[in-house]
């Protein structure tokens, strides 16, 4: 049998799953609260910079196969499985995620529930949401038993969000029932029958695998950059060294660029909602560690800082500063979080004259910063600087001309954030070159 599905929250990972279940043949409708974004998805417009998602949402369209709309009633009546796809944001002013939109969504959603159905969470959610959504799922849904609950973990990154999507490393499942499993195996069928393992086990258990892949991957990326203090103090070399290290294939040569560290929507309010969580359920000890990971990362920032400051000779007073990268990493025009706009924005605090450029990101930033400059181009962002900063690593600026850039600004000097130069071509074009973690 075919089922009818169903995405509530058309966000980032909600639109990626419906366009790419709709491209495996389902029949799927879109859910959000948004009447705006419903109407937008409807004419084709994303919401978000994705590669691949804007031609496979389309070709959903026009086949028929991918419709959107704002009624609970109507997604209830049409689903036989319905995925959560709403997000989990950091509290204001705490650590703890906040899953009231999840709460919203099953509270929305089960009073229209007349019919048996699978309802299967994929947001990122504190262990233990999960069995308190099925408890309430149970109270409010008319047909009673006969709606039951999964739990299926997403691990999409953005950027490769369509190719995780229809080609997964792995599935993880959390379910209370055979039926529940067969189920899902039968709509994951087309990613099982490629080899893609699949983990079946139980509701905390598959809440928990995201949040440990999140916090051991934050993990990689701040014990590289704690090697980078350590370099920068013994004047080693970070790039090196992490080289050596990712020869071995215990450790692999992933998560392992050192550089301005990670930001986005994921990673750290992930490990601070996990630090939260461990906290309430009296294992706040076992991820004390998380505390450093995190500190590590937001430490890169502040070096960062600094370095450009002793590039600029001791301060930023009336000095021209260029900001290449906007976005939290290439490929996206995701800015939450991102390790180039806080470094921006602390510049500009310290009197510099900060001008950003970024090629995807570069509106998402003016909206959020109207305080900064913005160039349409590297090098229009870069006229007149006294130093540029590299701080997401788009192949549009590991390709920039030494040279041509350097005809354009005030003076040759480059912070490298993210390792992504040849320092030697830099240098060789006469600019005074430095990297994070590098003598
Ligand atoms: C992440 C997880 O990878 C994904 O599995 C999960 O579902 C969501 O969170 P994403 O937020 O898209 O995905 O970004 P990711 O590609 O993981 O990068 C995270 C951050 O780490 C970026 O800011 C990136 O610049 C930084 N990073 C990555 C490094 O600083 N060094 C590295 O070696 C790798």
């Amino acid at each position: 049998m075919s089922y009818r599905l169903t995405v509530i929250g058309t966000g980032y990972l909600g639109a990626t799953h419906a366009a790419c279940m709709a491209a495996l043949g389902f029949e799927v409708l879109g859910l959000d609260v948004d009447p705006v974004k419903i109407a937008r998805l409807r004419a084709g417009e994303l919401p978000i910079y994705e590669p691949g998602l804007q031609d496979l949402m389309r070709r959903g369209l026009e086949s028929g196969r991918l419709r959107f709309t704002t009624s609970y009633e109507e997604i209830a009546e049409f689903g036989d499985v319905h995925f959560v796809c709403v997000g989990t944001p950091q509290k204001k002013g705490e650590y703890a995620a906040d899953v009231s939109y999840l709460d919203a969504v099953v509270e929305s959603l089960a009073p229209h529930l007349t019919r048996e159905c699978l309802v299967v969470g994929k947001s990122t959610v504190p262990v233990g949401t999960a069995q308190r959504l099925a408890d309430k799922l149970a109270r409010l849904a008319p047909s009673g038993a006969l709606v039951e609950l999964a739990w299926n973990p997403e691990f999409l990154r953005e950027g490769f969000a369509v190719k995780d999507t229809l080609h997964p490393d792995r599935i993880v499942l959390g379910v209370v029932s055979d039926k529940a499993e067969k189920i899902m195996r039968e709509v994951y069928e087309p990613m099982l029958r490629e080899g893609t393992p699949m983990v079946i086990t139980d509701y905390p258990t598959a809440e928990l695998v995201k949040v440990a892949a999140n916090a051991f991957l934050a993990t990689k990326i701040s014990f590289i950059n704690a090697m980078a203090e350590v370099c920068e103090a013994a004047h080693a070399d970070v790039k090196d060294l992490s080289l050596a290290l990712s020869f071995d294939e215990r450790i692999g040569g992933r998560f392992l660029n050192p550089g301005l560290g990670f930001g986005g929507g994921c990673l750290p309010k992930d490990i601070r909602a996990f630090m939260a969580r461990a906290g309430e359920l009296g294992a706040d000890q076992a991820l004390t560690f998380l505390r450093e990971v995190d500190a590590i990362n937001m430490r890169r920032r502040n070096r960062m800082v600094d370095l450009a400051r002793e590039l600029t000779g001791g301060s930023f007073r009336g000095c021209s500063v260029t900001v290449l990268g906007a976005a939290f990493k290439p490929n996206s025009d995701d800015i939450r979080d991102s390790p180039a706009l806080d470094v921006a924005v602390k510049i500009r605090e310290q009197g510099g004259d900060v001008t950003v450029y970024d090629p995807v990101a570069l509106e998402n930033a003016r909206r959020a910063h109207p305080s900064l400059k913005f160039g349409e181009s590297a090098l229009e962002a870069a006229r007149g600087a006294h130093v540029v900063l590299l701080l997401t690593e788009w192949q549009e600026f590991i390709d920039l001309d030494a040279e041509t850039l350097g005809s354009v600004v005030a003076s040759r000097r480059i912070v490298d954030g993210r390792n992504a130069l040849d320092a030697e071509t830099w240098r060789a074009a006469g600019w005074h070159y430095r990297a994070l973690g590098r003598p």
